[in-house]
């Protein structure tokens, strides 16, 4: 098993002090900061781009994981990987040539993972699976935080395990959307390794937050 990994989606969080609150949940032992890009074409909603990325660098050395929720995100590898993304993901959805973005990624230097929709089969995943670091199986429909868990999305991530341990892949399987600390166990035991969560860590008190999911982690790696 990976280890688990918690990456707050700062979407959640509150912008007017968005670099403090990246260095606060950094501080309390969050590996990744899960940033949201949205386009107003792929989802209905507009976040933030390559600029915001790239002043939050300075905050912390934590991972990167991009969530690119835009159309065609390979126009964009070489610009996000300036603005310092370690990890980009890509919509299966979104990419009319999936391979050659994924590659892209890679070929940047930097770790490469597909998204699916709620909708979207994990069996599209099959022949790309071997080539990428990370899978991202959206809980929620992608474009805004603060939505509910969909729960037919966990037998995805059953199936999606299986479909890796068959075949010897460790790939990581990132869950994100409705991330709670009453149903994070559902998605570990069905699979998931990288959670994302933005309401569930920064409503309230952050770093407190963060401590309630590593310690839920801890009992798994006592096992
Ligand atoms: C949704 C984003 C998520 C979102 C998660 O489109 O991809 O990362 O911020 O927020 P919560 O945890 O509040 O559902
Ligand atoms: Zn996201």
């Amino acid at each position: 098993m990976n280890m688990i990994i918690l990456s707050p989606s700062i979407l959640g969080a509150d912008f007017k002090r968005l670099g403090e609150q990246v260095e606060e949940v950094a501080r309390a032992g969050a590996p990744y900061i899960h940033l949201d890009v949205m386009d107003g074409t792929f989802v209905p909603s507009i976040s933030f781009g390559m600029p915001l990325i790239e002043s939050l660098r300075s905050c912390t050395d934590r991972v990167f994981d991009v969530h690119m929720m835009v159309e065609e995100p390979g126009r964009y590898v070489d610009a996000m990987k300036k603005a310092g993304a370690d990890l980009i993901c890509v919509h299966q959805e979104a990419c009319l040539h999936l391979d050659r973005t994924v590659h892209q990624i890679r070929e940047a230097g930097l770790r490469a993972a597909v998204a699916l929709n709620p909708a979207t089969p994990v069996g599209t995943l099959d022949l790309i699976l071997s080539e990428v670091d990370m899978v991202l199986l959206m809980t929620v429909n992608p474009g805004f935080g603060g939505q509910k868990f969909i729960p037919y999305t966990l037998e995805k991530v059953r199936s999606l395990r299986r479909m890796c341990s068959e075949r010897g892949l460790s790939t990581q399987i990132q869950v994100d959307g409705g991330i709670t600390t009453d149903n994070v166990r559902d998605v570990i035991d069905a699979g998931a390794d990288v959670i994302v969560a933005g309401s569930a860590v920064f409503k309230g008190n952050p770093s407190e937050n963060v401590k309630r999911f590593l310690d839920i982690f801890q009992e798994y790696e006592r096992r």
